[in-house]
């Protein structure tokens, strides 16, 4: 569905956001994206949506196409019509409107009413909080709430590839555990989801595919579960038994599978 191929990126000219990055999302995978501070997650975000230029950024060489089709020279508004559409960064919503117009901007621009309608029923059901607090103020909401709020406005343009930046940055354990629940269920429902994250348990808990960027560059990749049996995953991002931190059941990887690691 989505492949990505040796784009590197760079910002003012000069700063590398990411060196030489290549990955595929299969259609109906949520495939998780890990690594630290800094390792270029947002800037591979940021040149899906084709918002770099917003950045001062710029992929200087590679590509990335949807379904085949080339998205570099696409605008942002073109990128979303297509079907890829990204949760506002750090749950940056419109605070001083209410649950229901930040909704009906997540739909801007789209003309099929059947479609925005189903979308509306669609974030209703997952998220029915978004419902009984319809006319109230974004900014009232708790930061789970506004983290519902940012992932339901991009479910209302209807996206088949849903980029999601850090869900759960901030929040408490149990919201994170929840989180990943309505990801893994999103997902069921037919949508691929891209899922960023410095949170590893959740993660790769809800995953099928994985990798780590380290420095710009994929470090690793692999099923999910197999990154998460890694020693060096486990070092550097698990704090301790995974399903136990996030509840949630990691599908069983019989025969251990085979990791690719980049040396360079
Ligand atoms: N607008 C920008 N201008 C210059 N450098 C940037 C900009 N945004 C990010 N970077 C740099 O690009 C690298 C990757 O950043 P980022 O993609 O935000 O990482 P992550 O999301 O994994 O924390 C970092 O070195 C960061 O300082
Ligand atoms: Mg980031």
């Amino acid at each position: 569905m989505l492949t990505v191929r040796n784009i590197r990126v760079a910002y003012g000219g000069t700063v590398l956001g990411l060196r030489d990055v290549s990955l595929d999302v299969p259609a109906g995978a949520i495939v998780a994206v890990l690594g630290s501070n800094g390792a270029g997650k947002t800037t591979l975000l940021r040149a899906i949506s084709g918002v770099l230029g917003e950045h001062r950024g710029r992929v200087e060489h590679g590509e990335i196409t949807f379904d085949g089709e080339s998205l570099l020279s696409r605008s942002p508004a073109e990128i979303v019509a297509a079907g890829v559409v990204q949760a506002p960064e750090g749950r940056r919503i419109f605070s001083g409107l209410t649950v229901t117009e930040n909704l009906r901007i997540g739909a801007f621009g789209k003309r099929d009413r059947s479609a925005t309608a189903h979308a509306r029923r669609l974030v209703y059901e997952l998220f029915p909080i978004l419902h009984d607090r319809g006319d109230q103020r974004a900014a009232l909401l708790s930061g789970g709430q506004q983290q519902m709020l940012a992932i339901g406005r991009a479910l209302m343009a209807s996206p088949r590839l849903l980029l999601l930046d850090e869900p759960s940055l901030g929040l408490a354990p149990a919201l994170i555990a929840q989180i990943g629940h309505i990801i893994a269920d999103i997902n069921e429902r037919g949508t691929t989801v891209m899922l960023v994250e410095q949170n590893a348990a959740m993660a790769l808990g809800v995953a099928s595919q994985a990798l780590v960027l380290t420095t710009g560059e994929v470090s690793l990749s692999g099923p999910a579960a197999a990154l998460a049996a890694n020693e060096d995953v486990r070092d550097l991002y698990l704090g301790g038994d995974i399903q136990a931190a996030v509840g949630l059941e990691l599908a069983e990887s019989g025969p251990r599978p085979r990791l690719t690691r980049w040396t360079r």
